[in-house]
């Protein structure tokens, strides 16, 4: 298989990995309650996380001197960006918790697909 391919399966190992630790360990700190324990850590991490990813993004285009055209690739990544943003809206909601859980890892996905293959 081409490099490309081993290193998207190797981002998509890793945010599965995260995915599953965030949730066991707020499973944890929830156990035996059914208060909603850590949000606010929970927020907080989403928040700069958030920030990281645009500020770490917009840097390495600058560097990289793509800045304007801003190509489809990054364009699309910017929805994604906002997509996982807006997301954190919905997760409460239990009914939706299982189409997130793999829409927060199939977006990645396409995230990493096009930062590596800059397709357009
Ligand atoms: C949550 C959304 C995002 C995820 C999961 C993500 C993931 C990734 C990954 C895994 C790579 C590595 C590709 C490689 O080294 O081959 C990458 C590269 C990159 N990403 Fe993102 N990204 C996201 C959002 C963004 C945004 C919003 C921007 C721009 C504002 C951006 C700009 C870039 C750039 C410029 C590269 C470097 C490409 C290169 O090294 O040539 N990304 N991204």
């Amino acid at each position: 298989m081409a490099i490309e391919v081993y290193k998207i399966l190797h981002f998509m190992g890793i945010f599965m990995l995260f995915l599953s630790i965030g949730g066991l360990l707020t499973t944890a700190i929830n156990m035996e309650t059914d208060a909603r324990r850590w949000r606010k850590a929970l927020a907080i991490t989403h928040g700069v996380g958030l920030l990281l990813i645009l500020l770490g993004g917009f840097g390495m285009l600058a560097r990289l001197g793509i800045l304007w055209p801003m190509p489809g690739w990054v364009l699309i990544k910017l929805i994604i960006w906002v997509m996982l943003g807006g997301l954190i809206a919905l997760v409460l909601q239990s009914d939706l918790s299982k189409i997130l859980w793999i829409l927060v890892i199939v977006l990645g996905v396409i995230a990493a697909y096009l930062g590596t293959m800059k397709p357009f």
